[in-house]
């Protein structure tokens, strides 16, 4: 099992084998969606709001299934959620999100009466999206099963005088385009906008990085540009109402637009992200000249000064012949900036959603050949000792996180001789209770990859961190900010872009630690043979219902006893997007590369 980090986005791609049949009147509201969905025929490709309303009010809630579900959530949350304790301390000031003792909060949320299972289901999630943590999501792939669309995407600018507007950023209604808007649903766009980010959206504790997750922007993955986050526009919960209007301004003439919410099948599917930037090509970005592109990265030269793009996505099917080439080419890329004299780089890591930390762990090593990357501990208690132990017995299963050897002490630089050793005898106090954790520890990356990945030795570069600068919108998280935690606490400086007028904020979120599925914790019940039936009982999970979680948590090199994910680590400086740059992010790029050095 392989280690990796990362945030799903729920855009399920529906199956399309299943044969058409004839509308059978006795289908109900869910059968009938599926029918749909599954039918070669069905030409609008979307489904409407009201159907799937329809299929979610089937189910009504259940108290005793609502009892069930939430202490197993309780359970896990308590034997394997690593900030289950520090939640409930006072947040630093800079951070917007309120102190939690989460497992008192679910069994609050039993007094509630509803009247259907989605709603409560929903509570429990937002409940837990409250942590602000973005390793931490419950979903349900009843309830979670499609994604609402608006047909448009906002974004936006701050103006000369330090005002800030939401724009239309893409829109099916090519004449809506860069249009201001003014209202939503009759309040200040800006207003509902920070709103939305301060209650709906989780990715970060820190609300500027929030405010650019509800809106669109650009990213680099999957060998291409895309739009990211627009998660205002984007819904995995059924929304309350079934449309949003939109009061706009386009060339001073004010307009009043409603858009239905829609769920796009099949084909559709892939419209949610797909954006097509004037200024971009598979050659240039405005003015940069690709001069090489390694998949996961792409390399540009603009002015004297070199462009990385990284995307640390978990490559395809784990496939170790691709990651061999990938991560071959990235070493070639480098070579090549290095070879053409180029002294400044910028290292753009704007909307990277994590991924593979093997990557992350690669690129800063390739960098700065003698760093160590950050430590990592897990709880001990009666609940994951049994894991540990029992995973730690198998072979098979060195690399995954319940493994001692799949770490290395920091104290020995070696791995640890036993079981024993990894879980030590270490106590702090966290929210005011005192909690045993696993000795600190490195990832041993031969052991995450089982040594099969022999990649060429690395070039020395030429490039210090006075040479360098990272880019980002905030939105790295996980493994892409173990890159930029790691290399900010050497000084490479820092930037992020968007926000708020005149508010710094962080350049990376969900730093470094690891991160685990209810999923995997099944699957360990049903493989580990000397578990408690008790413990396997508490611990099983309501099928169709995933809560994944952090379970590792990082720790800063410089200051040792530092959790990364709670401190808060503002950029060194703040940029902007505006009409051009939001859509032709070299226009960042040559702002970003003025810092270099400075
Ligand atoms: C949604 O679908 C239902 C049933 O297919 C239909 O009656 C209704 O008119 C549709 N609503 C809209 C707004 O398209
Ligand atoms: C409610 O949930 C419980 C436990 O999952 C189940 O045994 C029971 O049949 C459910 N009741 C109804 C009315 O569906
Ligand atoms: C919960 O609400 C339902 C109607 O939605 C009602 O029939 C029931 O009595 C309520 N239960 C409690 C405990 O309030
Ligand atoms: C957002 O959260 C605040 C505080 O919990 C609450 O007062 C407000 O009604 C919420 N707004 C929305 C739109 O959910
Ligand atoms: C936002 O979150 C609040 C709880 O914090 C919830 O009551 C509300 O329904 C959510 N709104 C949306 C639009 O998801
Ligand atoms: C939008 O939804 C509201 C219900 O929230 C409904 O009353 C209204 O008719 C809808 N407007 C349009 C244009 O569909
Ligand atoms: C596990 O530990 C908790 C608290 O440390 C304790 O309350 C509980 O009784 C223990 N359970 C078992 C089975 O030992
Ligand atoms: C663990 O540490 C405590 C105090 O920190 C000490 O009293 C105890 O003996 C230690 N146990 C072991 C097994 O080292
Ligand atoms: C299972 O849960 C029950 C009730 O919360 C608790 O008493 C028991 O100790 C738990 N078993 C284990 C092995 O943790
Ligand atoms: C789980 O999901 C499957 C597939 O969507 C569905 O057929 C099944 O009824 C669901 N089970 C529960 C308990 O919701």
């Amino acid at each position: 099992m392989k280690i990796i980090y990362l945030i799903t986005f729920i855009f399920i791609l529906f199956i399309t084998s299943s044969a058409y049949s004839p509308r059978n009147e006795n289908l109900n509201a869910c059968d009938k969606l599926d029918e749909y969905v599954n039918s070669i025929y069905s030409e609008e490709q979307f489904l409407n709001y009201s159907d799937v309303k329809a299929c979610y009010e089937l189910t009504p809630y259940n108290e005793t299934k609502a009892i069930e579900i939430i202490d197993a959530v309780k359970e896990n949350l308590k034997g394997f959620y690593v900030f289950l304790d520090q939640a409930k301390e006072q947040p630093n000031s800079w951070f917007t999100f309120r102190p939690i003792d989460l497992i008192s909060e679910l069994d609050l949320i039993l007094k509630n009466n509803y009247s259907y299972e989605f709603q409560f289901i929903y509570d429990v999630a937002d409940l837990i999206g409250e942590l602000r943590d973005g390793h931490t999501w419950l979903s349900s792939s009843n309830y979670h099963k499609y994604t609402f669309y608006q047909g448009l995407s906002l974004y936006s600018v701050i103006k000369k005088d330090c005002t800030q507007q939401i724009k239309v950023f893409n829109d099916v209604d090519p004449s809506t385009i860069d249009c201001q808007v003014i209202d939503i649903d009759d309040r200040p766009a800006i207003d509902v906008i920070i709103e939305f980010a301060k209650n709906n959206t989780s990715w970060s504790r820190d609300l500027s990085v929030r405010f650019n997750s509800a809106l669109a922007s650009l990213s680099f993955g999957n060998g291409d540009f895309h739009i990211f986050g627009q998660l205002f526009t984007l819904r995995t919960q059924l929304p309350k109402n079934p449309n949003i209007s939109y009061t706009l301004n386009c060339n001073n003439k004010i307009s009043k637009i409603t858009r239905e919410w829609q769920v796009p099948i099949n084909d559709k599917s892939n419209i949610i992200r797909q954006y097509k930037s004037p200024y971009i090509s598979g050659t240039s970005v405005g003015k940069a000249t690709l001069i090489f592109d390694a998949f996961i990265a792409r390399f540009y030269i603009l002015q004297d000064f070199g462009v990385v793009l990284i995307s640390t996505e978990t490559i395809l099917n784990d496939d170790d012949n691709l990651k061999y080439r990938f991560l071959s080419d990235i070493i070639v890329g480098f070579k090549l900036l290095a070879d053409k004299g180029i002294e400044k780089i910028v290292l753009d890591l704007s909307n990277n959603g994590g991924g593979d930390v093997f990557v992350a762990h690669y690129i800063n090593k390739l960098l700065f050949p003698n760093i160590q990357n950050f430590p990592l501990d897990m709880k001990v208690n009666n609940i994951s000792m049994p894991f540990i132990e029992e995973v730690s017995k198998l072979k098979s299963q060195v690399g995954a996180l319940f493994h001692y050897k799949t770490f290395i002490s920091i104290n020995t630089d070696k791995s640890f001789n036993s079981v024993m050793k990894f879980i030590g005898n270490n106590t702090y106090t966290r929210g005011g209770i005192q909690l045993k954790f696993t000795s600190k520890a490195f990832l041993d990356e031969a052991s995450i990859y089982g040594g099969t990945l022999e990649l060429p030795t690395p070039p020395k570069l030429p490039w210090t961190e006075k040479d360098i600068i990272i880019l980002t919108n905030g939105i790295c998280i996980s493994s892409c900010s173990i890159i930029t935690q790691r290399l900010a606490e050497i000084n490479v400086p820092t930037i992020s872009v968007g926000g708020f007028p005149n508010t710094r904020f962080s350049f990376a979120s969900s730093s470094g630690g690891a991160s685990f599925s209810t999923d995997s914790i099944v699957t360990y019940l049903t493989q580990l043979k000397n578990l408690d039936n008790s413990l396997i009982s508490n611990l099983t999970f309501p099928s169709n219902l995933t809560l994944d979680f952090t379970m590792a948590e990082a720790y800063s090199i410089k200051n040792t006893n530092e959790v990364l994910d709670f401190s808060f680590r503002p950029a060194d400086y703040q940029l902007y997007y505006d009409e051009r740059s939001a859509r032709d992010p070299s226009y960042l790029w040559i702002q970003a590369a003025k810092y270099i050095g400075k």
